[in-house]
């Protein structure tokens, strides 16, 4: 394992996930870690970059004893000036006149050095306000740019590696290269981080964990992450791991019944399906605003889901005793990341009271896992390709995706409209390449004819968009053939429906739901 030190770079977590790609398995602890409390041997250390300057007075500082490890350690940017700092009393980091900020070329000046191996005059990212104005002692430079004459330093002895411009960003063409150098040329890592070896011990390490009289409970939503996390809990402990999927009246078209036959015909998991539908939507009767909405879904749900755990009678002799929750990494990396002095860890979102009420512990699959790994180990479980691929689909359901007041005949107008789209989309080829997709229903009317009658319908708008990460979006370019076919059968298909119009906005300005 490599241990990665963060000083709150908007970056540290890339770090980690390049060195996934190359199979190294990397945890990421704040820099404030204490080297004693740690309970395990790095084989090697990265220190992150920082939005601090390390001669500022309340900046992040390492532990001393990262350098007495015996381990080769590698500095990005702040963790360059940060070895640098340390290791020439107290100096030799200044700020430069300018920010240097984005691409630059490396000219590498010892051939020999194994961070360099096989890599040459490459073109790196830099983001940094501060700079070496000194080499420290015993450091030798290893590589330069034409504005940082100390771009690299190494002090090969020592073992120890300082970089000033960012390996882990995709545009330091090199970049993961340079870091399997490090963790597997110099650190000795070894290279066993797959999908394939992680089932194998993630189910050994649940069945130690759990033990021979514990059972566990969870929620299910049909969505890749919880079915992922159901499936592995199915194979480590068998029945006595409890499913339950809440039908809150506003999932899609016929997608109960297809989850439920999925997780239990399919993949044998232990599931019940509690239908409290009417429940959620008497709640939801005359609520238009969106957050409320998205508030009375959320507790409701919770009320549903400790009532139907409380009704599951563990076998004899055994107790329930622990949660399912699908955290992946990138909430945990979100909890741990360095945040300076005024850190503050984010709670986790669980399934409300529960723990305190039932006194249940934790149990969470999938933390040491990206989206695309929980996607890969999924396929390996044998979970059907479309739901491993499936669109993210909100929690609050089509109740986003219905303006204004959500009531049965509006759901099914929703639910109709959402699935002929979705269904044309498949039939085009073009599910996997969209990232994306509904249909809203909005609560305007708009007149149309039909054969000879007028008519006075609702509106259904199209909402498909492409993105890496949701945060900004891209709406979908669909060629007009497609766009009037679908419009075509919404309208004929679909009662109460005059018009369908197509979304061109992206993110920002708008965001993804309508609500
Ligand atoms: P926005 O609309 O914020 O959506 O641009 C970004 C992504 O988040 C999903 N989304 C939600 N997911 N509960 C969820 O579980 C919600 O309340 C919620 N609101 C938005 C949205 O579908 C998109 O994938």
């Amino acid at each position: 394992t490599i241990l990665i030190l963060d000083f709150g770079s908007q970056y540290s977590h890339l770090i980690t996930r390049r060195l996934r790609e190359c199979h190294v398995y990397a945890e990421m602890l704040p820099c404030t870690q204490k080297i004693s409390e740690l309970s395990w041997k790095p084989k090697g250390v990265i220190l992150s970059g920082s939005p601090y300057s390390v001669y500022a007075d309340d900046a992040p500082h390492v532990d001393p004893a990262v350098f007495d490890l015996g381990v080769p350690i590698l500095g990005i940017c702040y963790g360059l000036q940060e070895i640098a700092w340390t290791h020439n009393n107290r100096a030799g980091v200044t700020a430069s006149s300018e920010r240097e900020y984005g691409h630059a070329t490396i000219h590498v000046h010892e051939q020999e050095n194994p961070l360099f191996a096989g890599i040459d005059n490459f073109q790196v990212w830099m983001s940094h306000g501060d700079k070496l104005s000194a080499l420290p002692n015993g450091f030798s430079i290893a590589a330069s740019t034409d504005n940082s004459p100390y771009a690299a330093i190494s002090n090969v002895e020592q073992q120890i590696w300082g970089i000033q411009f960012h390996p882990e960003v995709s545009h330091t063409t090199k970049g993961t290269q340079l870091l399997e150098n490090f963790a597997v040329k110099i650190c000795g890592a070894s290279t066993n981080w797959n999908m394939k070896n992680f089932i194998g011990t993630e189910i050994e390490r649940i069945r130690q964990l759990v033990g021979p009289h514990a059972e566990v409970i969870g929620a299910v939503s049909g969505g890749v992450d919880s079915t992922v996390a159901a499936k592995l809990l199915n194979e480590a402990i068998g029945d006595r791991f409890h499913a339950i999927l809440v039908d809150n009246g506003v999932m899609r078209l016929n997608e109960v019944e297809t989850v439920h036959k999925t997780l239990t015909a399919g993949l044998g998991i232990n599931l019940t399906v509690v239908d409290a539908s009417e429940e959620f939507l008497n709640n939801l009767k005359d609520v238009s605003d969106p957050e409320k909405k998205r508030k009375i879904i959320g507790n409701t749900f919770i009320r549903v889901f400790e009532r139907e755990a409380a009704k599951i009678t563990p076998k004899a002799g055994d107790e329930i005793e622990f949660l399912l929750q699908g955290t992946l990494y990138p909430d945990v990396i979100e909890s741990i990341s360095f945040k300076g002095p005024s850190q503050t860890i984010k709670t986790h979102h669980n399934v409300g009271g529960l723990l305190d009420d039932m006194k249940l512990k934790l149990i969470e699959p999938l933390r040491e896992l990206f989206k695309d790994e929980v996607r890969e180990l999924g396929e390996l479980m044998g979970i059907p390709h479309d739901l491993v691929w499936r669109h993210p689909f909100p929690g609050p359901g089509i109740a986003i995706r219905i303006l204004g007041p959500v009531s049965p005949p509006q759901i099914e107008i929703a639910r109709k409209a959402d699935y002929i789209f979705i269904e044309e989309i498949r039939k085009a080829g073009l599910y996997d390449k969209i990232s994306q997709a509904f249909a809203c229903l909005l609560p305007v009317k708009s007149v149309g004819v039909m054969g000879d009658q007028r008519t006075y319908e609702q509106v259904i708008a199209l909402r498909a968009i492409e993105t890496k990460d949701f945060m900004t979006a891209d709406w979908f370019e669909f060629d007009y053939q497609f766009l009037k076919t679908v419009s075509r059968r919404i309208v004929n298909e679909v009662r109460g429906v005059a018009r369908v119009v197509y979304d061109v906005t992206s993110k920002p300005p708008a965001t993804v739901e309508w609500e």
